[in-house]
């Protein structure tokens, strides 16, 4: 039985990750924002006799100190992490803030997917064959740019420019986490699914809602369709510290998104902003 940590692990991917592997008798810790989603997913265990190896965190991911008290739980725990799984997102089309007065793009979609896997690196590097897998825009998009003078959007925020620096800072963050981890065999993996039929529209206002659910429905793959993949990366990843996929095509690594000294800068960025960082 391995243990699987799982970020947005209440809905989207996550979600369908989650169930997949409670069926296959694995140990799930599903992390979301909202009760009732993580509810649902609980119902379902028990409906399916897994309910004992899953375990839901009511976390919220934006928040610094909120996610350094989930990993120190997380290894109090679990002497061994055999999976990371980052799926937690959320698409904000207009500017807010954290309690902690970080960008919400940002705060989640890369402060968070920085500090995880660096907090559990321990329990994850005790593993037989450990792996992050994070769940992002990998694959060189070229909209996708670092906004190192205004990495929080102060100036000028736009919801897909937010999403397109994450998607940037994920492939960096997995080549620093290579780059700075390379003896602890945890390899890292970097994933697309490109367009799945998920809870996307939700976030929009209307027509956009309506727009963005019709066009998933014709055009986005189903949850069932994309997992198997997922599932065959986390059993058996690949040998290298870290590599990367769109829709299961690998993405090559020489591409400039993932230059190592562009990395490790943002490495530097990110652990400034954090103010005790465990791991
Ligand atoms: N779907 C696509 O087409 C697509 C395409 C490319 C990449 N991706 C990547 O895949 C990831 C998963 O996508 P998805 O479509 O499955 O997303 P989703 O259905 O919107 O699910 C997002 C998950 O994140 C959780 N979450 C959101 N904000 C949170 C917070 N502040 N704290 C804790 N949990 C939070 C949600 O749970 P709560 O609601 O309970 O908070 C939910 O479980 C995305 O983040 C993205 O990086 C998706």
């Amino acid at each position: 039985m391995r243990t699987v940590v799982i970020t947005g692990g209440t809905s989207g991917i996550g979600a369908g990750l989650a169930r997949q592997l409670l069926a296959s008798g694995h140990r799930v810790v599903a992390i979301g924002s909202s009760a009732a989603n993580g509810a649902a997913l609980q119902a379902e265990a028990v409906r399916q006799g897994s309910a004992d190896r899953l375990a839901f965190r009511q976390v919220d991911l934006g928040s610094i100190a909120r996610t350094t008290e989930l990993a120190a739980e997380i290894r109090a725990r679990y002497d061994t992490v055999d999976a990371l799984v980052l799926c937690a997102g959320r698409y904000h089309p207009s500017r807010g803030e954290t309690g902690e007065g970080l960008e919400r793009t940002f705060a989640l979609y890369v402060l968070n997917r920085f500090l995880l896997p660096e907090l559990l690196h321990e329990p994850l590097s005790r593993a037989d064959r450990p792996v992050v897998l994070n769940l992002c825009g990998t694959g060189g998009i070229r909209a996708g740019k670092i906004h190192w003078d205004d990495l929080q959007l102060r100036r000028r925020y736009g919801g897909l420019r937010a999403t397109m620096q994450g998607a940037r800072a994920n492939d960096l963050l997995g080549v620093a986490f290579a780059a700075r981890h390379r003896g602890s065999g945890i390899r890292y993996v970097l994933y697309n699914p490109l367009f799945v039929d998920t809870g996307l529209a939700e976030p929009f206002r209307q027509p956009t809602r309506s727009l963005v659910k019709l066009l998933a429905r014709l055009f986005a793959a189903r949850v069932e369709q994309i997992t198997p993949p997922l599932l065959g990366l986390l059993a058996d990843p690949p040998a290298a510290p870290l590599s990367a996929f769109r829709r299961g095509v690998p993405v090559d690594l020489g591409r400039p998104e993932f230059d190592r000294e562009t990395a490790l800068r943002l490495h530097r960025v990110l652990a400034g902003l954090v103010p005790e960082r465990a791991g």
